[in-house]
């Protein structure tokens, strides 16, 4: 996508591991980027503008939202999988309705009020994209393994809400791109307590997978929009 002024994307969730690659990856390729987090970003650089946020709820970004300049894009990282409070389930015994409420809460619900929210912020009539990253394993179609089932399930909503919001936004929004892209296993928190099993060639460090996600996006045409995307730009099914 190209604009006579400098290109802005805001990044949420940009202390995270893949999050913060991307404000860096961006930074690098000359962007504007507008950084949202519930953490101190340790990052510096005149194109950068930092904002700490103490939750993403609507009523909780309406500062933030007030300060943002129109942007071309928005790329989302929520997601949970683990936290302190629990692991993704092995089997059927282990599901709780915290751990799916807590999941549904960041991978799905958080995700499609941001979009409802920062939709005023893109341009209705010139190309731009909307991304929240997703997972492979929110696939329906390739569930072959099982478990997991709060963040299978809570990703395979996001995927549902999202398509949902690119058919009606297809409409009012002719150029915007709603996508939905699994970054592949990359080496942050998240993915640490599941990295032994992994050969090492199929662990992405958080600047390869940003560059990819990037590359992506730099890729996207409207025929995506609603899609779930691989890091290699190819559609996974849901
Ligand atoms: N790493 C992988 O192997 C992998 C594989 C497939 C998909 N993904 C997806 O890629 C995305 C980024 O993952 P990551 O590896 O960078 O994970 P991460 O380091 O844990 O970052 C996740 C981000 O989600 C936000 N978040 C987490 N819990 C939250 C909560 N309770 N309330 C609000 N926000 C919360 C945090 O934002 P703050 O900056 O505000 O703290 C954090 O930056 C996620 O959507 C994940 O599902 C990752």
């Amino acid at each position: 996508m190209t604009t006579d002024e400098q290109s802005h994307v805001l990044i949420i969730g940009a202390s995270g591991g893949v999050g913060k690659a991307l404000v860096e990856h961006y930074l690098n390729q000359d962007w504007r980027v507008t950084a949202w987090s519930r953490n101190p970003i340790e990052v510096t650089h005149d194109a950068l503008s930092c904002v700490q946020v103490q939750g993403y709820q609507p009523a909780q970004i309406s500062d933030a939202l007030a300060e943002l300049d129109d942007v071309q894009g928005v790329i989302s990282t929520l997601g949970v999988l683990h936290n302190d409070d629990f692991m993704p389930e092995k089997q059927l015994d282990a599901v709780n309705a915290e751990q799916l409420q807590a999941s549904f809460q960041v991978n799905a619900i958080l995700p499609i009020l941001l979009l409802q929210q920062l939709l005023p912020k893109l341009p209705r009539k010139q190309p731009a994209f909307w991304v929240q990253l997703s997972a492979k394993v929110g696939s329906i179609t390739d569930n072959y393994l099982g478990g997991w089932y709060s963040y299978r399930a809570s990703k395979a909503a996001l995927n549902m809400l999202l398509k949902t919001a690119s058919v009606e936004l297809g409409r009012s929004h002719k150029k915007l791109v709603i996508a939905a892209i699994h970054p592949g296993t990359t080496d942050t928190q998240l993915s640490k307590p599941f990295q032994e099993r992994l050969p090492q060639d199929k662990l992405y460090s958080p600047a390869k997978s940003a560059s990819r996600i990037a590359a992506v996006i730099a890729d996207l045409t409207t025929d995506d929009s609603g899609k779930l995307l691989h890091w290699d730009g190819t559609e996974l099914p849901y």
